[in-house]
């Protein structure tokens, strides 16, 4: 960074500090990690998404509130309708942004507000009639879409979003309650064929992608390096010299013209208020790019690197969850960017009992920034155990949190036949084996929730274990000191940054009648224990030791 920009950015924060308002919310890259920093320290979101319709009046939000403090997220997800901040051109109203604020803070929430603007899902169900009426000034790729040709709607949009973002800093510069915003949602439709789109289409492709295709050729997702390799590697050419014949051409064109058209509104907004901003995917069908099931031009993986050149005013580009979990948080991991998900779980026949599996699945295993189910003020997730989960996982935060882009931090969930995995930490390995097996019972009655966990190896000889449904075996991956001896585990929780013991763990509840470096975390059997929670945060300490005579041998 250079001097000036330094003394501006601490003359910045002298400011603020004087005038008693919050950090702004940034993102910060460092070797193998991105934070989110809120209030000055790196934030997970444990968050969750309101259906599409509930932010719309205050009045239909006012018994969601609570619900959402009882299920311990700390960042609601809403909804931003462009059509009812600009009812008409030049009038905008931010009433229920404000509402929202209010109704955030009063129940000790953050916010993620999703800015529903030229398009949400592929169409322009958000626009405002006054755009919609006019396809002469604002013109369509279909009955229902705005074309991203569309100059005239690009800038209608990005002033409205940056009248939004200015008028976030007016009322919410000191306290910080909406913490990002998401640049549209969902983007991606059939693709467009209007006049403006073919004259683009016959052009040639922007130095600026090319330039940086050539920059990071080495990272690059195969559905992009394969045809642009493929032709050569041309450094100028139309869409078809540089990138081929083909659907994939259609598709990175469509993802480059979208990408620009984000990135005009993002910078809009960003130039005023510098919040951290993401977009949000709508995930593949299948594991590549298929034309005539997916919709086109989309944040998906396969073409992440040309949004990543087209829009570098977005901090994130997120993956709305619901199908193949694991293969999808794995993809969105990509040239640095984190696995986020403002969306996932429990629809398109997706089982929402999941939905605490796969949270400390991506904070354990993917060292994921946001976990957020869609439709969280649905009746299902009334005493649904994400409750707990949430709560147990936000007690162990400050402790996790610095183990991110390490292998000190690993997860789990069963989702198949597997019967156990294993797991390398710093001089120990973990084997999970696996009990029960969501959505069935196997052993434990009435558990949909299966078999799941989050670990970490808090110090050199110490694991902290946030799990249910699995056993974990510890062994030493020492050669020098193979064996290992159980020096304690305990069931408990920090209170004021201390470890607070809540029950000494042994006998029956630790694998070898507690000899052995064996968890197994509750619930055992459908019988729990009076005032026994669902979840359970546990502590062990081991010792690595040399070889002795009768190692290996049993009792
Ligand atoms: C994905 C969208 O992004 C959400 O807004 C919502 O429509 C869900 N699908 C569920 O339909």
């Amino acid at each position: 960074m250079n001097r000036h920009l330094t003394l501006l950015l601490l003359a910045l924060l002298a400011h603020n500090v004087a005038n008693g308002a919050a950090e702004i919310p940034r993102v910060v890259r460092q070797e193998g990690r991105m934070d989110l920093i809120v209030d000055g320290k790196p934030w997970l979101i444990l968050g969750g998404e309101l259906r599409n319709s509930s932010a719309s009046t205050p009045e239909f939000m006012a018994p969601i509130w609570p619900e959402m403090q009882s299920l311990h997220l700390n960042t609601v997800f809403a909804t931003v309708s462009w059509r009812q901040t600009e009812p008409e051109e030049g009038k905008l109203d931010f009433s229920l942004v404000d509402a929202m604020i209010a109704g955030a803070r009063r129940h000790g929430l953050r916010l993620g507000l999703l800015w529903f603007g030229t398009w949400k899902n592929g169409v322009s169900g958000y626009a405002p009639n006054w755009v919609m009426t006019r396809p002469d000034l604002f013109p369509r790729l279909s009955a229902t879409a705005l074309s991203p040709f569309g100059v005239a709607t690009r800038d209608a949009d990005a002033r409205a979003f940056r009248a939004l973002l200015a008028h976030l800093k007016r009322v919410d510069g000191t306290r910080r309650t909406v913490i990002m915003v998401q640049v549209q949602n969902e983007i991606g439709t059939g693709p467009d064929r209007s006049s403006l789109a073919r004259a683009s289409f016959a052009a040639l492709v922007p130095d600026l992608l090319i330039t940086q295709l050539a920059a990071h050729e080495a990272e690059l997702q195969p559905y992009v390096r394969d045809r642009w390799v493929g032709q050569g590697r041309r450094r100028s050419g139309t869409w078809t010299d540089v990138f081929g014949e083909g659907p994939a051409t259609d598709d990175i064109f469509h993802a480059w013209h979208y990408a620009r058209y984000v990135e005009h509104v993002a910078a809009a907004g960003k130039a005023v208020y510098p919040l951290p901003m993401f977009v949000n995917a709508c995930q593949l069908r299948g594991e590549v790019f298929d034309p005539k099931l997916d919709p086109i031009g989309g944040p998906v993986a396969p073409v992440m690197d040309v949004w990543m050149a087209g829009a570098p005013s977005l901090d994130i580009f997120a993956v709305d969850n619901y199908h193949r979990f694991k293969l999808q948080a794995a993809a969105f991991r990509h040239r640095g960017n984190p696995l986020f998900m403002p969306e996932c779980c429990g629809w398109w026949g997706d089982d929402p009992h999941t939905a605490p599996a796969k949270a400390l699945y991506s904070f354990g295993e993917h060292h994921a920034l946001a976990f957020s189910p869609f439709g969280i003020d649905n009746e299902m997730y009334r005493g649904h155990l994400l409750s707990v989960t949430y709560r147990k996982l936000a007690n162990i935060v400050p402790v996790i949190t610095p183990l991110r882009g390490t292998a000190r931090l690993h997860g789990f969930f069963r989702t198949d036949d597997a019967k156990s995995e294993s797991f390398d930490f710093d001089g120990y390995r973990a084997v999970v084996t696996y009990r029960v097996v969501p959505p069935c019972t196997d052993g434990l009655a009435n558990d949909r929730y299966g078999s799941f966990g989050l670990m970490a190896q808090t110090a050199p000889d110490e694991f902290l274990v946030l799990a249910r449904g699995a056993s974990i075996r510890f062994t030493s991956a020492d050669p020098a000191r193979p064996a290992l001896v159980n020096l304690g585990v305990e069931e408990g929780e920090f209170v004021g940054g201390a470890w607070k013991v809540k029950r000494v763990l042994s006998g029956d509840e630790v694998g070898g009648q507690g000899a052995e470096c064996t968890l197994t975390p509750p619930p055992w059997s459908s019988q729990r224990v009076i005032g026994e929670e669902p979840l359970v945060i546990l502590r062990l300490r081991m010792a690595r030791i040399p070889a002795y005579e009768g190692l290996g041998a049993t009792k």
